[in-house]
């Protein structure tokens, strides 16, 4: 019986500890075999014999016990020792990545416009043909169509929306109105960030670029409030009170009227800033929602109007920013990821100034 104990006592593994205890008291284990043989004897030897042998398990089965417990706790200690984490230690490394400008520059848009009661919407980039154009008052042969230099998506191809028209890579975030109109009712407040793609490439137009559209929807809303709105926005996001704004009549077939909107510029270290007025640059395209875009998307005009206005997100990180060239922003260069890029602290909020 000794032998059991101290080859127990001495297991130095779990599996060891199992493969003994399977050689003593398994079905076929020595232990067993004795008990078994409790059977055959008569009885004056049964009695004699038996105490010794069950005796003998109930020990082998509790230094079992007992040299698995320790067993586990050892191993317990070893994997606190290896797995220990001070975590009061500096990181092993600098975070490497950047934030890019373009996604800095929406976070920036977001905050503004949700200070002002904006909430977000999107739209599919695969759009049909009735939410790019022609809801939005531009009929098909309509030679406003012809504006925009389209990519057209090959019937059959692609997922997105759906409709019996067909599919376009979306030329701007106007199709969102739409479906934000047709998804929800008035009052509508709301800004749609995104990708939109036209055929086009120099050094200010890529074939995908970013835009952000707004849409305000109400009970007499004005140009007065559009004027207001895109103010208060400009100077919020180039941070400086001295922004001047420059309302220019012009055409879209989705607003009437319909406005370009410019801002001043001025000379600063020798380079062209936002603010003051010594010339004037295009930044954005708004104007009234056009009563027949209101009535597409089922809403009474002579009840609801209000104002839209869709501007380019990378053309305001240029501006605000200094880059030049809007065709570095999809190099994937990382030597300019890392100069116009922005940490992944540099969250922008109202009162730290949106400018990071
Ligand atoms: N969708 C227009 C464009 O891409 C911009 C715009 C949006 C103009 C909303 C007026 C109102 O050029």
């Amino acid at each position: 019986m000794s032998e059991w104990l101290d080859k127990i006592g001495a297991a130095p593994s779990l599996t060891a500890l199992d493969e003994l205890r399977v050689a003593a008291l398994g079905k076929s284990g020595a232990i067993t075999a004795r008990l078994k043989s409790l059977g055959a004897m008569d009885a004056e030897t049964r009695t004699r014999e038996a105490p010794a042998i069950h005796a003998e398990r109930e020990a082998v089965t509790a230094a079992i016990a007992e040299r698995k417990a320790a067993l586990e706790a050892a191993e317990l200690e070893r994997r606190l020792a290896t797995e220990r984490l001070d975590l009061s230690l500096p990181a092993a490394t600098t975070p490497r990545g950047t934030i890019h400008p373009v996604a800095q520059v929406m976070d920036e848009l977001t905050e503004i416009f949700a200070d002002l009661g904006f909430a977000v919407a999107e739209g599919p980039e695969i759009e049909d043909e009735w939410h790019n154009f022609t809801a939005l008052n531009m009929p098909e042969a309509h030679p406003a169509r012809a504006m925009q230099d389209t990519f057209y998506v090959a019937p059959g191809s692609g997922s997105g929306a759906g409709g019996d028209t067909g599919r376009v890579l979306r030329t701007h975030t106007s199709p969102v109105q739409i479906r934000t109109m047709m998804a929800g009712s008035p009052p509508i407040r709301i800004i749609a960030p995104g990708r939109v793609y036209r055929s086009d490439s120099d050094a200010t137009h890529t074939p995908m670029f970013h835009q952000i559209e707004g849409l305000v929807i109400d009970r007499a809303i004005h140009m007065g409030h559009l004027k207001w709105t895109l103010e208060t926005f400009l100077k919020a996001f180039f941070e400086r009170d001295d922004v001047v704004l420059r309302l220019r009549p012009s055409y879209f077939p989705f607003t009437e009227p319909s406005a370009e909107v410019d801002v001043g510029w001025s000379m600063e270290k020798g380079r062209r800033v936002v603010g003051g007025c010594e010339g004037w640059m295009e930044v954005l395209g708004s104007g009234m929602v056009h009563p027949r875009v209101i009535a597409a998307c089922g809403l009474d005009p002579e009840e609801w109007q209000g104002f839209a206005f869709g501007t380019g997100v990378d053309r305001l990180a240029m501006l605000k920013y200094g880059m030049d060239d809007l065709r570095a922003f999809f190099d994937g260069d990382l030597r300019w990821l890392k100069h116009y890029g922005f940490g992944f602290l540099d969250v922008p909020t109202l009162s730290g100034g949106v400018g990071a």
